[in-house]
């Protein structure tokens, strides 16, 4: 593992490694017990986009392993004012041990993998998001205490949260269901990806426009916002859209009385998820954010610590 861009580039083994370590990193945070893995190193956290779970995981994160984490919010690192994303990569290549980035185009972040000599870790783009799903499966695996064959059903914009769950259940083996409303399908590149990694972990892969369909027997359900960052300006025109994709206890009836909610987080009750569904006792959602802390610690270990 060099860096972390989508799921795609990793390995089903490299998958299950990051779940021991996290299992172990989380026991070990629990109790308290001191892990400083990464002590004297330095985590530069370039942000384009707000944030509170990802900022707050990997600050904190880094900082339980014995590391420093610098928040650097794009308006005021000169890249904001135009400063390349080559140079960018070079001169912090000469500072810091790692990257990690959150920003709109997955193409910015391949340039400052490209063009930088130390790991990259993709904290969000507008087509990935794989520290999250990685944190979900994780939860997934938690729960259930395995993923392959299981089901997870996923309601709502086909956005990069959608794309990486293409990515991370089919390299799992966990089957997947997808319902998009029309015009907002996944990443027809992704889907591809996805289908050749399904080929090869047996994964069952099912895309359409039919959120009941999608959620029968579902072991988990998974909805994200109708509007991501960087869309506000379509929030009324997609409030239309999305009509009929709101996961609510109807829905959520459909699947396996033992299914799991989960979400990314922010959620906005009452447009994609109601109160009582991700309120009520079959939601994970907290549980879920926790995991992003020990997952992304695990993450960061692989990627920057001792080799
Ligand atoms: N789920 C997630 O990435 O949350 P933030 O936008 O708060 O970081
Ligand atoms: N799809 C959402 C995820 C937020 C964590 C967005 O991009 O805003």
């Amino acid at each position: 593992m060099k860096h972390l861009l989508t799921i795609g580039q990793l390995t089903t083994k490299e998958i299950s490694e990051i779940f021991a370590l996290t299992k172990k990193l989380k026991y070990e945070q629990h109790i308290r017990r001191k892990h400083h893995y990464l002590k004297g190193r330095t985590l530069g956290m370039i942000f384009s986009k707000s944030s509170t779970r990802t900022r707050v995981s990997f600050e904190t994160g880094m900082f339980q392993l014995g590391g420093h984490p610098l928040f650097l919010s794009s308006n005021d690192i000169q890249l904001g004012r135009g400063e390349s994303i080559k140079d960018t990569a070079k001169v912090l290549s000469r500072y810091v041990d790692g990257i990690m980035i959150r920003t709109y185009e997955q193409s910015d972040i391949e340039a400052l993998a490209e063009h930088g000599n130390i790991p990259v870790i993709n904290a969000l783009t507008d087509l990935y998001h794989p520290c999250q799903i990685l944190a979900d499966l994780y939860t997934v695996k938690e729960t259930f205490g395995t993923i392959k064959g299981l089901k997870m059903a996923y309601v709502g914009d086909g956005n990069n949260i959608a794309n990486s769950l293409l990515l991370g259940c089919t390299k799992t083996g966990m089957n997947l269901s997808i319902a998009t409303p029309f015009g907002y399908e996944c990443d027809l590149q992704t889907i591809k990806q996805a289908k050749e990694f399904a080929n090869i972990s047996g994964s069952i892969i099912n895309i359409s426009n039919d959120p009941i369909k999608a959620v029968a027997n579902a072991d988990a359900f998974y909805t994200d916002t109708w509007t991501s960052m960087g869309m506000e300006d379509e929030k009324e025109k997609r409030i239309a859209d999305f009509k009929g994709y709101q996961v609510d206890e109807l829905l959520m009836s459909k699947a396996n009385d033992s299914a799991i909610f989960l979400h990314c987080l922010p959620a906005y009750r009452g447009y994609e998820v109601s109160k009582e569904v991700i309120d009520g006792p079959q939601s994970k959602v907290f549980d879920e954010a926790e995991n992003r802390l020990h997952v992304q610690k695990a993450i960061m270990v692989k990627l920057m610590g001792e080799r």
